[in-house]
């Protein structure tokens, strides 16, 4: 495709009154300049180069594009000019963006490239969308069905402002008209800055043409500028990614109140009740129901799982378990199928197989835990003993008392017993059954001793 991109994110950001660039603050999981990116190639551009401040230049090789630095900022204009000096000509068209406009998506850059091909001798395409007032977006000065100027909002007379046409921000030009505009801008403005949007009436002037592309929806071009306009467009991301998954199939009882991010799988069926957010890469089975109150983070679940007010980082569950009220998986915790975890249950870097249960205030903690075994309420792997984490390994069938305390390294054989309140120091063989502190193997059921 005969066409690269310039991505400008080199602005000081002041309304953000940040010490973080402004395009890397997130919304939905990701970086603002993320969203833009990823438009981009969606809509086929390849050849990005991002301008950024040298800060932002050292993060940019994560998103796999070309960084221009442009040091100090002296306005978009400027920000122009510092990027076509370092990138070499070329008799292509060249397509402008703002990295603080996540919510423009493929669609807009599509349609942009689309309308310019069709038009020949256009020598700038412009996106302009229709606003409520006030607005501080710049606005735009037509002459019939061109472009003729925009005027920034702070240099907008009266008659000006109550314009409600407004540059979006995204400009497809044709390079060598772009090249020669760009360097006779000056900077004598309310701003005192190189303001790219003069090159409109620098190019209208010498008898180009200038055409506008609708955006539709003016919200498909919200910039944002300070965390007030980072929240309304984390709200419309996050509609629109709810949407998404609604038109999949998936039951979401209250969008506004369930956070989602971008590239999740989440299957048909499945119900998400209010107050649960879901991120990282988590993919969510068929049928599942999670919430009220669920947080997943690279969570990967199998077919209906149940997850009610609990937390689930980097871990995995199977088929047909019930996670909670109040329970915690987190690093690298796997559970088979049909495991029950509840109250107040915490499982790390654990592997739990099929049917086992931990209903009631437990720790397992580096364990492995065989079919069917049952851990009693009160539960601790004592997996630290101050220098290391050591394993604890429990067989199958095995029923572990009330309030044992597992003292790691420890192996458990299967069919074996631990009594209430026991503290178990040394390993049990299979069948065994042990009690008490330190635990001891009980008395074979219906053996009788000297004592009796
Ligand atoms: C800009 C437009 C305005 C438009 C609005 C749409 C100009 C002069 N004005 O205003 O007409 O309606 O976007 O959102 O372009 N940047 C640099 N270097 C700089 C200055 C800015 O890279 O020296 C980057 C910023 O990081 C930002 C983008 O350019 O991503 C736009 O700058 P910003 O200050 O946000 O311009 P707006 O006031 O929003
Ligand atoms: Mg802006």
């Amino acid at each position: 495709m005969n066409v690269r991109a310039i991505v400008l994110a080199a602005g000081k950001g002041t309304r953000m009154k940040s010490a973080r660039p402004k395009v890397l603050h997130e919304l939905c999981g990701r970086p603002m300049l993320w969203y833009t990116l990823r438009a981009l190639r969606d809509a086929g551009v390849v050849d990005i180069a991002v301008v950024g401040n040298a800060e932002l230049k050292q993060c940019l090789n994560e998103f796999g594009v070309r960084g221009i630095v442009q040091e100090p900022q002296l306005g978009t204009g400027h920000a122009v000019q510092v990027a076509l000096r370092e990138l070499p000509a070329w008799a292509g068209r060249v397509l402008i963006a703002y990295g603080d406009m996540p919510l423009v998506d493929d669609g807009i850059f599509s349609r942009i490239l689309a309308t310019f091909d069709a038009r020949p001798g256009v020598a700038l395409a412009m996106v302009t969308a229709r606003m409520p007032l006030p607005s501080n977006f710049g606005r735009v000065i037509r002459s019939g069905d061109n472009v003729r100027a925009i005027v920034e909002e702070r240099d907008c007379d009266e008659s000006q402002k109550s314009i409600d046409e407004m540059n979006a921000g995204v400009y497809l030009y044709d390079e060598s008209a772009l090249r020669g505009a760009v360097e006779k801008l000056n900077s004598i403005n309310a701003q005192s800055e190189y303001y790219l949007t003069d090159t409109v009436a620098s190019l209208a002037n010498s008898g180009k043409c200038v055409i506008p592309v609708d955006a539709g929806d003016y919200r498909n071009v919200l910039g944002i500028n300070d965390r007030v306009e980072l929240a309304q467009a984390r709200k419309e991301l996050n509609a629109r990614l709810c949407a998404a998954h609604m038109r999949e199939g998936v039951t979401i009882v209250d969008p506004e109140r369930t956070y989602l991010e971008p590239e999740l799988l989440i299957g048909r069926d499945t119900v998400i009740y209010p107050n649960t957010s879901i991120g990282r890469l988590s993919q969510i089975g068929e049928g599942c129901v999670l919430g009220p109150g669920a947080r997943l983070s690279n969570a990967k679940l199998a077919e209906r799982v149940i997850v009610r007010e609990s937390v689930i980082t980097d871990s995995r569950v199977g088929a047909e378990s019930r996670i909670g009220p109040f329970a915690h998986l987190r690093n690298n915790a796997t559970l088979a199928a049909e495991v029950k975890i509840g109250n107040f249950v915490e499982v790390k870097n654990s592997r739990l197989d099929r049917g086992v249960k931990a209903n009631h205030l437990a720790y397992l903690g580096d364990a492995t835990v065989g079919e069917n075994s049952n851990i009693g309420a009160g539960t601790i792997t004592c997996n630290y003993d101050g220098q290391q984490k050591n394993e604890t390994i429990i067989g199958r069938d095995v029923m572990i008392g009330s309030n044992t305390s597992l003292v790691a390294p420890l192996r458990i054989g299967d069919g074996a017993l631990t009594g209430a309140s026991s503290v178990v120091t040394k390993d049990v063989a299979p069948g065994e059954r042990v009690a008490g502190n330190p635990a001891r193997p009980l008395p074979e059921k219906g053996s009788v001793t000297a004592a009796d």
